[in-house]
């Protein structure tokens, strides 16, 4: 019989934290068996009574694929191994094999990156003719100029390449920090917009994909599973 973690029943849940899970066990409010465990690595299989506040909960197991959302610090490269720099999946570390990142950030880049181990929901998610929306905050070297919108809006031809970007929608935040939404996932691709037009992103972060976007109490390197709602949306 497969058996997952107690904490790891409760994340696929509640879509909580493994660090919130282990709070909700640890005061006492989840029963397996109607026994309270505290003991957040207690393994239960689906024939055990779960239950967390007195509500059943569902035990999946492993045989289930997963899905989860990450917040990539900077410094960890977007891949499941590297011979040079740590990578995603160790942020993962409590998770088993078979698991890899949908898409890339480069190594300085943060924020939203989903891990997962279904290829073709991987696909869905990054498959260029369904432009799924991403959306990044950048600091750049020099104030955004208000003419990016437009400019971003009709696309801009990147060097060495033959067609221009989909339309992207640009927001100025403050003179340095924009928030850049874009249909497409090519090489650098929001750095070499901002280099086309003579400025330079500072720094990168992506905080949303597809309409999901990254909670503000996911920290770097923390990471989450996705909730059934989430997933459904690719
Ligand atoms: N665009 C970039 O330039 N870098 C990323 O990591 C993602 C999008």
């Amino acid at each position: 019989m497969e058996t997952v973690r107690l904490d790891k029943c409760l994340t696929m849940n509640f879509g909580c934290s493994r660090r919130e899970a282990g709070i909700f066990i640890r005061k006492g409010r989840v029963t397996v068996n109607g026994i309270p465990v505290r003991d957040a690595a207690l393994r239960v299989s689906p024939e055990d009574d779960v239950r967390c506040d007195d509500s059943g909960l569902q035990v999946v197991t492993r045989a289930c694929p997963r899905y989860f959302m990450l917040n990539k610090p900077a410094g960890c490269v977007s891949a499941t191994d590297d011979s040079e720099y740590p990578t995603v999946m160790s942020c993962l570390r409590d998770e088993a094999g078979g698991l890899f990142p949908v898409g890339r950030l480069d190594l300085d880049t943060e924020g939203l990156i989903f891990i997962t181990d279904d290829g073709a929901w991987a696909h869905r998610v990054t498959a260029p003719s369904r432009k799924c929306p991403k959306v990044y905050e950048a600091v750049l070297e020099h104030p955004a100029d208000p003419v990016l919108k437009e400019i971003f809006a009709r696309g801009v031809l990147l060097r060495g390449e033959k067609t221009p970007t989909l339309p992207a929608e640009l927001e100025i935040l403050a003179p340095e920090k924009v928030r850049l939404t874009i249909h497409e996932g090519r090489y650098h691709q929001v750095k070499r917009m901002f280099a086309s037009q003579g400025n330079h992103v500072i720094s990168l972060r992506r905080i949303a994909i597809g309409g999901i976007f990254l909670p503000e109490d996911l920290g770097s390197g923390e990471y989450r599973p996705l909730t059934p709602q989430e997933i459904a949306l690719f």
